[in-house]
C-alpha cells in the first residue's frame, strides 16, 4: 500500500472512500460541516437522530451519490475530545480502512484535521492504524489470490494546510517503519513452529542484518558449550532442532554505550517433560514473540537511523520432551556460574534468558531490557490490557511507561520485593526455577534479576499480549506484534530530557 500526504479539500477528492473522523458529543468541525452541507445535512441528521454515535472504534458508511467527489464516505468515531489519545486515532483508522476494503475500495483518503494534536504524530498514528488494521496472514491460504486482489493500493492523508505536508510526510515515514516491522513480527509469530525453527529465525535475522548493515553473530551448540551456557543447552537438549544464540548489533551511536535488548525465543514450548495440556498447546508457537519483537524494534531503529548503539540477543531453541530432554530434579550450571534446580521443565524461558542476560553484561550496557512471553501468571494478574513490567531502575521504568502510553502498548509495574526471593530458594542449588503459583510473574522476574549484575534492567512480560483471540481495532485476531512499537518508542525517546 502506498501512503502519501496531499493538500486539498476532502469533498473535492476523487477517491473510492473518504474517511472523516468525528468527536462524540460536539458540533461538526469546519471540514465535516462543509461536507455535510454538500450532502444536504445528512451527517447532522444522522447524529441528531442517534443513528450514529461517534464512539471510539465505530464506523458508519454513507453513499454520497455524486454530491461530493468520493464514491463512499466513512464517518469514524473518536469518542469524546476530553478523553482523546493518539491510540483512539489509530483505532479509528484501524477500523475504517478494513471496512472500506471489505466494501471494495482500493483507493482511500483520510481527512486529518480538527483533531488538535501534533500533526506529525497524527500522520504516524493514521499510518500505523491503517497498516496494522489491514493486516492479514494469508501465507497458508491456498485461495489467497482472490483476497489479495482486494487490497487497498493507495492511502492519501489529506490536509488543507500546504505547509504541513512535509511534517506529516515525516510522520508517515515513521509510521511505516514501525508498522512494517510489526507486520514482519506478526508473520513470524503466526508461522507454525515447523516453519519458524531457531535455524530459520537466524536466517531471517541474517536477511534483516544484510538489508540494514547490522553486525550479526550466530552461535551454534558447540560454541555455546564452550562458553558454558548450561541453562540454554539444558532446555535445548530435548529437541532435534539445533539451538541458535543470535547476537545482532546496530551501531550509529559513536562511542555511546550499548542499549541491550534481549528477547525470549522459544520457537515451540511443549512444556518439555513437564508437558503442557493439549488444549491451546498450538498457541505455544508464539513463545518466540519476545525475540521477534527485539529484531522488529532494531529493524525500526535502523530504518529511522536512530543515533544509538543497540545490541539485540535472541536465545533461540525449542522446548521439547524426549529421551535426551532435561528433567525435573536436574541442576543446570548457567553461564554466570550460578546453578539452578529444575522443578518444572515448563519454566524454560527464565533459563534461556539467564544465559542471555549474563552474556549481555559483557557489553557493559547502559540499560538491559528483556521481553518475554514468560508467565501465564502475568495474564492472571493484568489480563490482556497491559504488559507486566519489573525492574531495577526508576528512570527507565518511567520512560517505558511513557512509551507505553504513547504507543498504546501499555505497561504496568509489578513489585520486586525481597520477600519474593524466598520462593525461589533451593535446597541443593543456588536457586530453583519455579516459585509456586503465588506471584508467578514476579518470582520469574526475581530469578532473572540474579543475572543482570548491577546494570539498569527492565523486564517486560508479554505472555498475555502476544496473541489475541478476538479482533481489536487495529489488531486482528492472531499474533499482535506487541513490543515492536513500544521498544521503538523507548529507543526514540531514549535521550530526550524529561
Ligand atoms: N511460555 C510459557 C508462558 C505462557 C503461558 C505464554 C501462556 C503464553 C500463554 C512459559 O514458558 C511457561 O510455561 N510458564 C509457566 C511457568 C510455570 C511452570 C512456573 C506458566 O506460566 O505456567
Ligand atoms: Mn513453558
Ligand atoms: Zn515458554
Amino acid at each position: 500500500m502506498k501512503i502519501k500526504v496531499a493538500a486539498g479539500r476532502i469533498e473535492k477528492q476523487k477517491t473510492d472512500g473518504a474517511i472523516i473522523p468525528l468527536f462524540e458529543g460536539e458540533k461538526l468541525g469546519p471540514i465535516a460541516e462543509r461536507v455535510d452541507k454538500a450532502l444536504g445535512g445528512m451527517i447532522a441528521r444522522l447524529l441528531q437522530r442517534g443513528d450514529f454515535k461517534p464512539r471510539p472504534g465505530t464506523v458508519h458508511i454513507i453513499y454520497p451519490e455524486g454530491r461530493i467527489a468520493a464514491e463512499r464516505l466513512v464517518l469514524a468515531g473518536l469518542g469524546k475530545r476530553s478523553e482523546f489519545t493518539l491510540n483512539r486515532l489509530r483505532q479509528a483508522a484501524g477500523k475504517a480502512a478494513p471496512y472500506l476494503r471489505a466494501a471494495g475500495a482500493t483507493d482511500v483518503t483520510m481527512s486529518s484535521e480538527g483533531i488538535g494534536l501534533d500533526e506529525e504524530e497524527i500522520a504516524q498514528a493514521l499510518t500505523e492504524g491503517s497498516m496494522l488494521g489491514l493486516y492479514r496472514f494469508l501465507k497458508y491460504k491456498t485461495n489467497e489470490e482472490n483476497d489479495r486482489k482486494k487490497e487497498i493500493r493507495t492511502l492519501t492523508i489529506l490536509t488543507e494546510n500546504v505547509s504541513l505536508v512535509g511534517t506529516m510526510q515525516k510522520g508517515v515515514k515513521a509510521g511505516e517503519a514501525v508498522a512494517e516491522s510489526t507486520i514482519i513480527v506478526r508473520d513470524m509469530v503466526s508461522s507454525p513452529a515447523a516453519d519458524m525453527t531457531p535455524t530459520i529465525i537466524a536466517d531471517k535475522v541474517r536477511d534483516i542484518a544484510k538489508d540494514f548493515g547490522l553486525k550479526l553473530q550466530v552461535l551454534d551448540r558447540q560454541q555455546m558449550e564452550k562458553l558454558g551456557m548450561g541453562a540454554l543447552l539444558g532446555v535445548a537438549s530435548g529437541s532435534v532442532q539445533p539451538p541458535k544464540f543470535i547476537i545482532v548489533e546496530y551501531k550509529r551511536g559513536g562511542k555511546k554505550p550499548f542499549i541491550a535488548l534481549v528477547g525470549k525465543t522459544i520457537t515451540f514450548d511443549s512444556g518439555g517433560i513437564s508437558i503442557k495440556p493439549a488444549e491451546n498447546m498450538d498457541k505455544m508457537k508464539d513463545d518466540m514473540s519476545g525475540g521477534a519483537a527485539v529484531i522488529g524494534a532494531i529493524r525500526s531503529a535502523a530504518t529511522l537511523k536512530l543515533p544509538l548503539n543497540i545490541v539485540g540477543l535472541l536465545p533461540a531453541t525449542e522446548n521439547m520432551p524426549s529421551g535426551s530432554a532435561y528433567k525435573p530434579g536436574d541442576v543446570l550450571r548457567t553461564l554466570s556460574g550460578q546453578t539452578i534446580e529444575i522443578i518444572s521443565t515448563d519454566a524454560e524461558g527464565r533459563l534461556i534468558l539467564s544465559d542471555a542476560l549474563a552474556y549481555v553484561c559483557r557489553y557493559k550496557p547502559a540499560v538491559i531490557v528483556d521481553i518475554a512471553t514468560l508467565t501465564g501468571a502475568c495474564r492472571i494478574a493484568l489480563g490482556q490490557e497491559a504488559i507486566g513490567m519489573l525492574g531495577t531502575n526508576e528512570k527507565f521504568k518511567e520512560k517505558m511507561r511513557e512509551a507505553g502510553e504513547k504507543t498504546g502498548e501499555r505497561v504496568w509495574e509489578l513489585p520486586l520485593w525481597e520477600g519474593y526471593y524466598d520462593q525461589i530458594k533451593s535446597d541443593i542449588a543456588d536457586m530453583k526455577n519455579t516459585g509456586g503459583r503465588d506471584g508467578g510473574a514476579i518470582t520469574a522476574a526475581a530469578l532473572l534479576s540474579k543475572f543482570v549484575q548491577n546494570y539498569p534492567w527492565l523486564h517486560l512480560d508479554i505472555a498475555a499480549m502476544a496473541w489475541t483471540e478476538k479482533d481489536r481495532p487495529y489488531t486482528p485476531k492472531g499474533a499482535t506484534g506487541i513490543g515492536v512499537r513500544l521498544l521503538t518508542q523507548f529507543l526514540r525517546d531514549y535521550e530526550k530530557k524529561e
